[in-house]
């Protein structure tokens, strides 16, 4: 990619595009609004990747796709699981193409490849190209094949952590239905107390208190979301989590300026 263009990698949480206790069901209004202060943000060049919400979770837990191929069963659950990402995804492309910002969905199983549920290969250059051209490429988490499991579900933390780490990436946004990182789960404890910033080393030290989120998401919550993005502030990639129910949060994170929510830093 040109040295000069900075590039965003964002996601967007599956449950702020989707109603998550609903199956199937987007969340239309908090789509088009991202997508218009997106495209206001007016950043050189965007990675975007989205969650699954109730698109991806319930289908892939019902027919425990996460834990690999163990009866020909799945295999209608693993076709569904990525039929409901593909229909996502095709709303969310759609908002994009209307507002007039040419975007491309990229299906995860057609370029990434994981073994145990890491990614083994991740084949980037299309990806590249589609950033030099101007194009936003937008991937999802998904259900892809695995060369142990058979098939497993990919999680989108996983992908912007391989593809902040392997193309040029100047920082990373991700937009969440709460504040950003907290010191206890906040949807249960009163107590919980937004952490506006972090380094990687206090980071590590914290991840072990981090409550997991108590839902249906079956690649792990809010700690295993911390725990996929450390290779990010590893190679001195900043992060910042907002929540992006609230408007113009995610604006303001994408413009690089002062906003609610948590930075993360090598140190
Ligand atoms: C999960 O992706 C995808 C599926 C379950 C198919 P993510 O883990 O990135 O989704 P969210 O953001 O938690 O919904």
């Amino acid at each position: 990619m040109d040295s000069k263009v900075e590039l965003t990698v964002l996601k967007l949480g599956g449950s702020v595009i989707t109603v998550k206790e609903k199956p199937l069901t987007a969340n239309e209004i908090a789509i088009n609004r991202l997508i218009k202060e997106i495209y206001r943000a007016n950043v050189d060049s965007v990675f975007v990747v989205h969650g699954g919400g109730s698109f991806g979770h319930f289908i892939a837990k019902k027919y425990k796709i996460l834990e690999g191929y163990k009866t020909p069963s799945q295999l209608e659950g693993f076709a569904k699981t990525r039929q409901a990402m593909m229909a996502l995804n095709k709303i969310i492309i759609d908002a994009f193409i209307d507002k007039g910002i040419p975007v491309v969905g990229i299906p995860p199983s057609a370029c990434i490849l994981t073994e145990n549920g890491r990614i083994l290969r991740f084949e980037t250059r299309s990806i590249e190209k589609m950033l030099d051209l101007g194009i936003t490429p937008v991937m999802y988490g998904d259900a892809v094949l695995d060369e142990k499991l058979g098939f497993t579900i990919l999680s989108g933390d996983q992908i912007i952590s391989k593809l902040a780490t392997s193309v040029k990436t100047s920082r990373i946004v991700i937009g969440l239905d709460v504040d950003g990182l907290y010191t206890a789960d906040p949807k249960t404890d009163s107590e919980a107390k937004l952490i506006g910033e972090i380094s990687l080393r206090k980071l590590r030290r914290f991840l072990n208190n981090i409550a997991g989120s108590s839902n249906v998401d079956v690649t792990g919550g809010m700690s295993g979301k911390m725990s996929e993005i450390i290779p990010v502030l590893e190679n001195n990639i900043p992060i910042i989590m907002v929540n992006a129910n609230v408007p113009d949060r995610l604006f303001k994170a994408m413009r690089n300026e002062e906003v609610k929510g948590t930075k993360l830093f090598l140190d």
